[in-house]
Order: C-alpha cells, then structure tokens, then sequence
C-alpha cells in the first residue's frame, strides 16, 4: 500500500509539474524533457530531482525493453557516412543518443525524427560531412565523443569536441594516441588525454594502423576502426577480450570490409579495409540488454514476481549479466529467439529465485561492463559473498562506479568492500530504506531504485532525472509493473 501511494503522488506530481527552467545547460539536459520525476525548484532554477520509491508487492507484466544505446548510436553514426537514406526503427531516443543526432547534424547531415523512436539519416557518403561552425557537445556520452573522434581524424577540416563535467574527466588518450599515429593532429587538455579535444583530420587519407589496445573497450576499438574507413589500406585493433562487436556487425552489414579473428588466451581482433562503398540500410534496433538488466534483477530479488521482457538484444559479447545472473541461481527462460539487423533478439522471461553469491571476472567483465551496478544490487540479495575483480575499467566511466555503488549501497546498511579493480560483496543482510545520490550516473540511480524495492522503508534518489541518459522512462515502466 505505502509503494502504491508514493507511485500515485508521483503521478500527481507529473500532472502539476509546468515547464521548468534550469540552473546550467548541463541540468537542462537530463532535467528538461523529464516528466517523471519529482522536481523542486525555486527563482526559476530547479534545486533537486528526485525519485522516491517504497518497497511494495512483486513485479508482474511485460515490457517492450527500449532500444540499445550502443545500437541506436552506430545507427546515425554510420547512416550519416553511407549514401542514401537510413531508416532507423526503435531507436533509443535517451539522452546520449539524442547528442549523437544533434552533432551529426552539426556536421551537416539532415536527420529527421519521424517519431521519438523512428529515424530517417540522409546519408551523404565517406565525405559528405562538413566542417561544424561550433564546437560538437556531447553532452553524457563517452561513445559520441570517442567515436565521432575516429571519425573526424579522417576529415580534411576542424572540429572540436566536449562534453558535459563527467566526460571531461574521463580518459581521452585511448582514442587521441593511436588517431595521432594515424594522423591526425589532436590538442585537447593535459595533453590530449582530457576533453575538450581539437582535432585537425587529416587533408586526404589517414595511415593505416595495427594497434594492440591495452583495455577491451568497444569505444578505443571502434574509434579505430572508423578511423580505419579514412586509409589507403588494412587498419587492425587488437584487444585483450572481445569488447562488444556491433560496430563490426553493423559496418559489414552497411558494405564495409572488415575480417575478425578470435585469438589464444580470449584475445580477440577486428581488421578493417579503407574507403569501402557503405549504403544506407534500414535498421530495426534490439532492445538494450543493459536496460533489462534493471528488470533481470527487480524480477528476481522481489519475491512472487514474474515478468516478460520483449525483444532483448542477445550479442555474444553483451550477454554476460544473463550468465551470471543464472549461475546465482536466477530464473530467466530465453524465448522466441530470433535474428534481427544482424543481432539475435529473445523475449526473456524471469521469476523471483534465491540467489547465492559468485565471482565476475576477467574475459566476463566486457560481456558485462556495464551491468555491475546492477550485479552488485544482486549480490546484496545472494547467500554469501560476491567479488567482482579485473574491473578496474568501473573507475572511468560515468563516474567512477566502484566508489559510487560502494558508497550509496553503504547507505542502505549493505557490507561493501572496495578494491582497486573491483568489490567484494557480503549478500543477506536487511536493507534500510536511504537518500542516496545518482553523482549524475543513470545506471547508478537506476541500480538504486531497484535496491530500494527490497529495503524497508522509503528511498529518496537524488539527481534521478539522468535516468533518461539511457534509459527515458525508467520509473514508468517500473511503476507499470507494480500496479
Ligand atoms: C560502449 C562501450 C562500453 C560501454 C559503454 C558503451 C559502446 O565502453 O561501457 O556504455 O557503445 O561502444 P568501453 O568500450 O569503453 O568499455
């Protein structure tokens, strides 16, 4: 009853709510188009977002998961470089995505969006972009900065790209050190290593490259490779595990060249041929394992719960959470299996079920990057102990994920020890109802409304409008499921 009332007043709030104005252009990006949550504001500048969520009775119903981030932003990107129009159905319409779309359209690419979900690139080829008058913000998104980053190192003009505070402190010279040696002429803060960067792309062709990338990040392997479309010749990106492959998946697919090669010890490479002929494709996205995550785990931790997710991507390298998620005993039956645009799709169905603790590590830790805070909400539900190691890649991204998830799951009363490269967690013990922080992470915020549906008492998430960066909609769906 008290998890109905707090969703009613929600809703009510929504109703009253007027159009608000905010403090800096930051908050107006994951505050302004937010109609879920609760906002105070006062003098015209919003003061708090918050979420409160109650405990309540179990989860049940289905849901169509919405697109996938990473899927949604190769789209534009790669429709915007191949001749012809790309019609792109179920895109994500979060934040991020959004700022891929709005800088592509900086860059003189005509994008309509014919729905929020349905969107048509009028594609102008390999060379069909021109210079920006202004500098490409990409708001929350580490995936446009690093990728449009391989893609500007091969054009014959200027541009600058930024971001909102978090980009600014997270790792750049992953990308800017191997596009230099392609190149390009890359000047940014700390000596390219931070954004803003400036980058002069190169007046015709790149240098093709063999690069061995230290970390297995989909974005550094990426960026190369698009790089790669801009060489007279074979461009090839070694990485330590396989990092997610829907940049390899979705050029082949739009006409590139591209060969891969499964290598000893989990290593993994992606070759790439210069200045293929890419067309426009018509684009039907997965739904965003990552965003199912939150209902994986709601499902299972919420006794009594049962609850259908349509139409979740099913990569290979993407779909570790549903491994582990099993192996600590969650209930999740995989139906209706199916390819689509290149990527198996299934509906999932979970139940509640006891879990019991595991370890997450080495060559799983890409397949599952971002599904940890999450996992460490599991973990807090499971009999014994859960360590995540090799993970060290959690301190650089949104924020950094191994001291936010300790600190704000801390506060529900939960044992949580820090490592350097990852956490261990001691699961079964009761959780108190808090007021935690998101830091502006939408997984972190999304982590913890699911944690407050098992603890006792009301839990007030702070700064939960960034929810929207991948994920628009979030505490609707959540609330669909428990009316
Ligand atoms: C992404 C790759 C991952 C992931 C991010 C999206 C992508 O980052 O964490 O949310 O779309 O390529 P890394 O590749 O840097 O690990």
């Amino acid at each position: 009853m008290a998890a109905r009332s707090a969703w009613v007043l929600l809703m009510d709030m929504k109703r009253i709510w007027p159009s608000i104005t905010c403090a800096t252009p930051e908050s107006l990006l994951s505050v302004f188009k937010n109609d879920d949550f609760n906002q105070s504001k006062k003098g015209g500048n919003v003061l708090t977002d918050e979420l409160r969520v109650a405990p309540g009775g179990a989860l049940r119903g289905e849901i169509d998961v919405p697109g996938d981030k990473s899927i949604s932003h190769r789209a534009v990107m790669f429709g915007a470089l191949a001749e012809g129009k790309t019609r792109i159905e179920r895109f994500l319409p979060g934040q991020d995505c959004l700022s891929t779309i709005d800088c592509f359209r900086r860059l003189g690419i005509v994008i309509e969006q014919l729905s929020p979900t349905d969107v048509v690139v009028q594609g102008k080829g390999l060379r069909g972009l021109t210079e920006p008058s202004d500098i490409l913000d990409v708001g929350n998104s580490g995936t446009t900065l690093r990728l449009m980053a391989g893609i500007l190192a091969g054009q014959p003009f200027f541009s600058v790209l930024t971001g909102d505070s978090s980009i600014r402190r997270r790792p750049m010279g992953r990308v800017t050190a191997p596009l230099t040696a392609m190149g390009a002429v890359i000047r940014g803060r700390d000596g390219g290593r931070l954004a803003p960067i400036a980058i002069d792309g190169a007046a015709s062709a790149l240098k093709p490259l063999t690069y061995s990338s230290p970390v297995a990040s989909a974005q550094v392997k990426s960026a190369l490779l698009l790089a790669g479309l801009y060489t007279e010749g074979e461009t090839a990106v070694r990485e330590p595990y396989a990092s997610r492959d829907h940049t390899e998946r979705m050029l082949t697919a739009f006409g590139a060249k591209l060969q891969v090669a499964q290598e000893p010890e989990g290593a993994y490479c992606a070759t790439i041929t210069g200045f293929p002929d890419l067309r426009g494709q018509v684009i039907t996205v997965p739904g965003d394992i990552s965003s199912a995550a939150f209902f994986l785990v709601a499902a299972t931790i919420v006794p009594g719960s049962a609850v259908l997710l349509r139409h979740v991507g099913m990569n290979p390298t993407r779909d570790g959470v549903i491994e582990v998620l099993q192996a600590m005993g969650a209930k999740i039956r995989s139906e209706n299996e199916r390819m689509e645009a290149g990527e198996p799709v299934a509906d999932l169905y979970v139940e509640s079920a006891s879990l019991r603790g595991t370890v997450v590590s080495g060559g799983q830790i890409p397949r599952l990057i971002d599904e940890i805070p999450i996992l460490a909400v599991a973990a807090l539900f499971a009999e014994g102990r859960t360590e995540f190691r090799d993970a060290a890649e959690l301190r650089v991204k949104e924020t950094d994920r191994i001291a936010t998830v300790a600190a704000e799951l801390r506060k529900f009363g939960a044992c949580v020890e820090e490592r350097e490269d990852g956490m261990i967690i001691e699961g079964g013990r009761p959780l108190q109802g808090a007021t935690v922080e998101s830091h502006g992470d939408h997984r972190i915020a999304m982590a913890m409304a699911v944690a407050a549906l098992q603890a006792a008492g009301e839990t007030v998430i702070h700064g939960a409008s960034c929810m929207d960066v991948s994920f628009p909609g979030f505490a609707r769906y959540l609330a669909s499921l428990r009316s």
